[in-house]
């Protein structure tokens, strides 16, 4: 599809940030905050670099005013983070912590006396731990209790206050690297498991968008998808068939759930022939049904590839004494001979000839983007919102103490227009969050992959400061912000 002129974003587009409580917060035990499943994760040896965790972060806790008054200078128009279930509800359930949400309001209000649109995420990862250690976490049916409460508290709160609301971040991600890849908490290697939790959550999710519809009537709820558009390797028939096998594993497993209330068939049936699909019981699949999101929330950074796969199915457990590669979480796939869905010989990762990569080896590419934006519009019919998409690297200070972080521009400019390009096309669009506003913790890469458009002084060994310093990304995106994204 070619234009001669490309469409301006909506007037009343959001330009934003995102983030996440984790990464940024800091004061793990301050105020009545109990403790998640990643303060306890991130003390294990060895699972993220050089050790780091999310005990100080960037200590946004304790200057979050700082930090929105530079989003304010910025011009921006909405701000993303999460808020921590624990701070809430330190147990998970029960009883309530004024303190933490007090917090969470104080943040909010902040946020709308600058005028910036606050997108608040439910669930970016930090499980309460008594969950965990009560009921198996997202394994039981009682976690689904306990986070209908933690809504209901917060929508009671802030129902009136917040518009956009986001249920789970990247539901594929943290049950493949938790349940799977054992890279994230609660540390199993287990696909039976994985697809038993990520059917509760799934349930979950439901119930929270049927409460919302009590509770919140003019507000708007959906999930956020880690979103990885898949190309065959070549035209051979058996790798497109494998392309379309792999979108039905790794994209459509959630979406169609989220946006039809129902499985895939092929894949469902694939688990089903191994012993590994999910336990649906009666009145499961009614629930999912009532529950549509009203928007789909994109985080976007990279697709894969894919070929027909040769390699005979192994089991899961043949495969995990191998090395895992952490960079490529939306195909799910760890590299060379594990580059297959190992329960499931439906197709083998490969690698794309035509793209670069980053420091961290994720593959840039910008059209993939307009593809990605393209296809789940053409799929689920709903309005997008892009709520991450950001280049992981490792910006130095200059002698004059400045970052000149134009890699970043020059990324962020190329995902920009391609999505302005997608907008013209005919995608809906509520609006774009980049990954990050200020630098923080990479959950399993520490402090020196930086995304943010503010640098944050501080290593992974030494908090020092923790200075604030506009990169130069931040004059940038300030000016696009300013013409609407007119001059990209
Ligand atoms: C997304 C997450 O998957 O990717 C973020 O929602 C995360 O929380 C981001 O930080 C970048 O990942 P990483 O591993 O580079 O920090």
């Amino acid at each position: 599809m070619y234009h001669d002129k490309l469409e301006a974003f909506p007037e009343d587009f959001l330009w934003g940030a995102a983030s996440a409580a984790y990464q940024i917060e800091g004061a793990f035990d301050a105020d009545g905050k109990g403790p998640s499943i990643w303060d306890e994760f991130t003390k294990i040896p060895g699972k993220t670099f050089e050790g780091t965790n999310g005990d100080v972060a960037i200590d946004h806790y304790n200057r979050y005013k700082e930090d929105i008054r530079l989003m304010s200078e910025m011009g921006l128009k909405a701000y993303r983070f999460s808020v921590s279930w624990s701070r809430i509800l330190p147990d998970g359930e029960g009883k309530v912590n004024k303190e933490g949400l007090d917090f969470y309001e104080n943040l909010v209000d902040e946020l709308i006396a600058y005028n910036i649109e606050p997108v608040l995420t439910l669930y970016h990862w930090d499980l309460p731990l008594a969950l965990q250690e009560k009921y198996k976490g997202w394994e039981s049916r009682e976690v689904i209790q306990a986070f209908k409460q933690y809504c209901q508290v917060l929508y009671g709160r802030l129902g009136k206050k917040v518009t956009y609301w986001v249920t789970f971040n990247e539901q594929n991600v943290f049950t493949s690297m938790g349940y799977r890849w054992a890279s994230h908490p609660p540390n199993a290697t287990d696909t039976k498991r994985l697809f038993e939790a990520n059917h509760i959550i799934n349930l979950a999710n439901a119930e929270a968008i049927k409460l919302f519809r009590k509770m919140v009537p003019k507000g708007k709820i959906g999930p956020s998808f880690g979103y990885g558009p898949v190309y065959p390797l070549s035209a051979s028939p058996d790798d497109v068939l494998a392309s379309e096998n792999a979108t039905d594993f790794n994209n459509s497993w959630w979406l169609d759930v989220y946006c039809k209330g129902k499985y895939p068939t092929f894949t469902f049936k694939q688990l089903e022939r191994k012993g590994i699909a999910p336990t649906i019981e009666s009145g499961d699949l009614e629930l999912l049904k009532q529950a549509k999101p009203d928007f789909l929330g994109i985080n976007y950074y990279h697709g894969g590839t894919v070929a027909q796969n040769k390699i005979e199915s192994k089991s899961i457990e043949s495969l995990n004494d191998k090395n895992f590669s952490a960079t490529d979480p939306y195909l799910m796939q760890p590299k060379e001979e594990q580059s297959q869905s190992p329960e499931v010989p439906m197709f083998q990762s490969s690698e794309n000839p035509y793209l670069n990569k980053t420091e961290w080896g994720w593959e840039i590419d910008p059209v993939g983007f307009r593809v990605a934006l393209r296809e789940v519009y053409a799929r689920y019919d709903l309005p997008l919102f892009v709520t991450e998409n950001g280049l992981g690297a490792k910006d130095m200070v200059t002698d004059e103490g400045t970052i000149e972080d134009d890699y970043r521009i020059d990324y962020l400019n190329q995902h920009i227009m391609e999505m302005k390009k997608a907008v013209t096309d005919g995608v809906e669009l509520i609006g774009y969050c980049a990954w990050s506003f200020t630098d923080l913790l990479s959950w399993l890469n520490g402090y020196k992959k930086r995304y943010g458009f503010v640098y944050v002084d501080r290593t992974e060994q030494d908090e020092k400061e923790m200075r604030r310093i506009p990169k130069k990304s931040y004059h940038w995106y300030k000016e696009l912000i300013a013409d609407n994204g007119e001059n990209i």
